[in-house]
């Protein structure tokens, strides 16, 4: 049965290449004729490849001229004079086609669920879709922020926002009023869909009066709010500006026509973090994204219309976009929806959902397995896992005892695990292996996916030598790419196509570090710039420095992260003080705590709690060069408590170096760590 994959020259002999049998795989969604063909078709004509591939995914209303526009780089536009619909191609069409087909399993945080079928689904989005319109003016083009937890009417909203054409601009719920009122400014929207709240661990949390104080500090632009009634909570509603959604809905009808928007018209808007304190706004174009949204879903998760699909990310971030809605809606499978958390009630809650509905493929991140392996690591044996097919991680590397585990105690060394790298920006999976067809190495996310020229260059634009570590590049476009960085191309420009020239043309630059070896196989080694990833999250230094800075009793600080065994990384700050805080005050111990605490409600405050510092010291100066840039290699070799080598002559102020290391050196013995 191995012999559908595909040959690489060190097969036979790599133990560290695994070709897992293929019996769960009857008919699979893309096999190896189909990988080769296509490989051979993209060799010889890219353009026509992407042009036939979207002809024969997506239903255009009308079909495009142009393939690629690239008369403006990096302003690349694909498809940009074809005329489609999102919720056509991911809920309209299913209903006339499978009304009856589940569309989403909806799995609430105290276990009860809930099956929408297709036809449902397409009624309540028309519905949702004419209450935009009719209720709140929205107009194709306006930006709808979506501040939600995990429920059905959040998948609604995001496709009525599709079936008019408003641009949706999703923040995580577990943003901050500020990082939200930031996101309200940048996008200009005019309505903002929230929730009372919903639950988390059997408690009742709350959104709407997050908006609320988001809403008093300048927000202008918004002129309603729309609130999804969910724990029923009591909230404040203000006369003329906020409306009950459960109300407005009752009343419309269920037939709504689809606006048809241009190829490269945008369809939604998500900030990401980067190296400076202000995120950006990655926009992402309607048939590029639908279409690579799509196709990885069939190539890399073996996605069929029968399958149950479950991918455990939050809609907030891009994996909730492209895997938990966009791509098992565009296939017309059923996707599951998880408003609760993995640790709850216990940490077979994951094992418990893939038994309950029977799923088919699961996508999550290391840093959840992790955490429910450390909680439960016999935990999956005594549930029937027997529907897997595929199992998926995301958002940061997987080390290699995770990823065993998962492999032998949740696949049964029956699925493979694809290990898929790719960004905000790019819309979908980039590199990541294809079931029977891309053998898998454990904790390497193999082999470009066909279509996707992916390199690793050196600084000078040369590829680096197997084995040797450089920059991972993307060096051609691709559909699904990020439209640009929503109102500031030139940050676009300079973060993206900036410094890396590959063949004389500027070349997407992801930020990550990676290197080769002799198979071609890709393994990322990370972040290069100074964005840590925490939990699978993104989160710049430079945002967390900048919300450190506020808090009254700080005069500078330099954050960098430490590796974690549960987070992936964790964020170690180094804090100066207005007044220093010495190792020699008799209160260190309290006085220390107690102004951590204070910086950490601060961040809270300003970011949410995903940019907490996990570690911080006090000291008396940060490492600058003679710009004033703060030392983050310096700083991070301290923090791990390495040696410091490498020139440090650059130094603005080199003896400060001493007096840090001594703090970290009593910070770790104080904390046994
Ligand atoms: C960054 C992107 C991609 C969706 C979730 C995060 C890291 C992502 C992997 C992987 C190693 C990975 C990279 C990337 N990353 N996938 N399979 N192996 N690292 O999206 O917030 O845009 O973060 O996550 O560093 O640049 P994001």
């Amino acid at each position: 049965m191995n012999s559908t994959y595909i040959n690489l020259i060190n097969l036979d002999n790599k133990k560290d290449l695994l070709t897992p049998d293929t019996k769960r795989f009857a008919n699979p969604a893309f096999d190896i004729d189909k990988y080769n063909e296509l490989q051979k078709s993209f060799k010889n004509d890219y353009l026509q490849t992407w042009a036939n591939l979207a002809r024969n995914k997506l239903s255009f209303k009308k079909d495009f001229t142009t393939i690629l526009d690239d008369s403006d780089k990096p302003n690349y536009k694909w498809f940009s004079d074809g005329g489609i619909n999102v919720a056509y191609n991911c809920v309209e069409q299913h209903a006339k086609n499978t009304p009856n087909a589940i569309a989403l399993i909806c799995e609430s945080d105290n276990g009860d669920s809930k099956s929408i079928t297709y036809e449902q689904l397409n009624d309540e989005v028309n519905k949702c879709a004419n209450m935009l319109k009719d209720d709140f003016g929205v107009q194709k083009g306006d930006r709808v922020i979506l501040y939600l937890p995990m429920i059905k009417q959040s998948i609604v909203a995001m496709l009525s926002c599709n079936k008019i054409g408003a641009i949706h601009s999703i923040v995580f719920g577990g943003f901050s009023a500020n990082a939200l009122r930031d996101r309200i400014q940048d996008t200009q929207a005019k309505l903002i869909i929230t929730a009372d709240g919903a639950y988390r661990k059997a408690q009742s949390y709350m959104l709407k009066p997050i908006v609320d104080e988001a809403l008093k500090q300048g927000c202008e632009c918004v002129k309603s709010v729309c609130v999804i009634k969910r724990n029923n909570q009591p909230i404040n509603l203000i006369d003329g500006r906020d409306f009950v959604y459960n109300e407005l809905i009752e009343q419309k009808s269920n037939e709504c026509k689809c606006e048809i928007l241009n190829g490269d018209d945008t369809m939604f808007i998500l900030y990401t973090s980067g190296s400076t304190g202000k995120p950006k706004g990655i926009a992402h174009s309607v048939a590029g994204y639908l279409l690579w949204t799509k196709l990885t879903c069939e190539w890399v998760f073996d996605l069929k219309k029968e399958d149950i699909y479950w991918c455990s990310a939050d809609i907030g971030w891009i994996t909730g976009h492209t895997y938990s809605v966009y791509g098992p809606l565009s296939v017309g499978a059923t996707t599951v929806i998880f408003e609760g958390v993995p640790t709850y009630p216990n940490a077979a809650r994951f094992w418990d959902i893939i038994q309950k509905h029977k799923v088919t493929q699961f996508y999550t991140a290391p840093t959840a397995l992790r955490m429910v392996k450390k909680l439960g690591e016999r935990e999956p044996e005594k549930y029937d896992l027997s529907s897997l097919r595929v199992l998926g991680s995301v958002g940061e590397p997987i080390d290699s005892a995770t990823w065993q585990w998962y492999y032998e105690a949740v696949g049964k060394k029956q699925c493979p695990i694809v290990d898929t790298w790719w960004q905000t920006e790019t819309g979908g999976n980039m590199i990541a292996p294809i079931p029977c067809i891309v053998p898998i190495k454990p904790a390497c996310a193999t082999l470009p996916l066909p279509g996707i020229e992916a390199e690793v260059l050196n600084e000078d634009g040369s590829i680096t030598k197997t084995g040797e570590k450089g920059y991972l590049c993307i060096t051609k476009p691709w559909p699904s790419m990020l439209q640009g960085v929503w109102g500031d191309s030139k940050r676009f420009k300079n973060t993206y196509f900036g410094d890396i020239k590959y063949n004389n043309e500027a070349v997407y630059f992801s930020g990550d570090g990676a290197m080769k070896d002799e198979n071609g196989y890709i393994t990322i080694t990370g972040r290069v710039d100074d964005v840590i990833n925490k939990n699978g999250h993104r989160i710049g230094t430079a945002e967390i420095e900048d919300a450190i800075n506020f808090c009254p009793l700080v005069s500078a600080s330099g954050v960098v992260s430490i590796p974690d065994a549960i987070s992936g990384e964790a964020i170690f700050a180094f804090v100066v003080l207005k007044e220093h805080l010495s190792l020699d005050d008799k209160d260190y111990k309290n006085k220390a705590n107690e102004i951590k605490n204070e910086i950490n409600k601060e961040l809270k405050e300003r970011i949410g709690a995903i940019a907490i510092c996990d570690e911080m010291v006090f000291v008396k100066d940060i490492p600058k060069t003679r710009s004033g840039k703060n030392m983050r290699r310096l700083l991070r070799s301290i923090a791990k408590g390495e040696d410091i080598s490498g020139d440090i002559s650059t130094l603005e102020n080199p003896d400060i170096i001493k007096d840090i290391q001594l703090v970290v050196k009593n910070y770790k013995k104080a904390n046994n760590n």
